[in-house]
């Protein structure tokens, strides 16, 4: 794991956007793994820039999100079907058919878990996966006790996490309390992982998860398995790590991100 810190929110989400286009002007059929939240809005602001000023090219990419909420149907506008849509689909070139998201609608949940792994596998996989983190630990919707091992399925959502998202909803009581996910297995077999994490609030959770035990309970914590997965976060989120000397040292003198491409 190499650990990014940037000085603020803006330039931290600035260098993920970056590294994403290089990584599909290198590939330009690219397989891009795609998270939701606030975090990452600023990141695909900076995508849809760089597709309006610079032609950064989204026509053979295909693209699979980390989790949808059950209950919800695509044409929800509170779905991450509508917020991909709305933030970056609509906005750049890519094929709307070679856009994945599981449906949470679906009457066999079960059955459109599985059909999503492997439609992953039918692709080839992952190549590079964008995460934020909630503050209960996860990635996706991976909350504490998520198997290391597990795929695509439908998890219950804890308290701390209807917390941090119920008041995108119009009622907090309208958030899904479920929601399909891929699991933390799936998102550990992308061949490159970026996460962001920005925001005070979110440096208690971030210190545990580069710095503490690898453990089902703090989900993220198992990126620390992953041999290519670069951490960006803004100095507010980084406020905790207890290393962020030895991180901007590498950052200066012996950056891994360069070369994992
Ligand atoms: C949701 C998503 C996660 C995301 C998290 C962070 O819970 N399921 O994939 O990382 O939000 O959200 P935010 O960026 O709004 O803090």
């Amino acid at each position: 794991m190499e650990v990014i810190i940037r000085p603020d929110a803006a330039i931290a989400a600035s260098m993920t956007a970056e590294l994403v286009a290089q990584a599909i002007r290198i590939k330009p059929q690219l397989v891009l793994g795609l998270a939701t939240g606030r975090t990452m809005e600023t990141v695909y602001n900076h995508l849809v820039e760089k597709h309006q000023k610079v032609n950064l090219d989204f026509s053979l990419c295909r693209s699979f999100n980390l989790d949808e909420y059950i209950g919800l149907s695509p044409e929800s506008p509170h779905s991450y079907r509508y917020y991909m849509n709305y933030h970056l689909f609509k906005k750049v070139n890519i094929d709307i058919r070679n856009t994945h998201l599981p449906d949470g609608s679906a009457k066999d949940i079960e059955a459109e878990c599985k059909k999503y792994e492997d439609t992953i596998k039918e692709c080839g996989g992952v190549d590079i996966q964008l995460l934020g983190i909630g503050r209960s630990g996860h990635i996706g919707f991976n909350e504490p006790l998520s198997a290391l091992y597990s795929r695509t399925r439908a998890k219950a959502l804890t308290p701390t996490t209807i917390a941090q998202n119920s008041p995108l909803f119009p009622k907090p009581e309208d958030m899904p309390k479920r929601a399909i996910t891929m699991g933390v297995g799936t998102i550990l077999d992308a061949k490159r992982i970026i996460m962001l994490v920005t925001g005070k609030e979110k440096a208690e959770i971030l210190a545990k998860a580069v710095e503490g035990p690898v453990t089902s309970m703090v989900s993220a914590s198992a990126l620390q398995l992953h041999p290519k997965c670069t951490v960006i976060a803004d100095e507010a989120a980084a406020e905790l790590l207890k290393e962020k000397e030895y991180y901007h040292w590498i950052f200066k003198n012996e950056p891994e991100w360069e070369s994992f491409r």
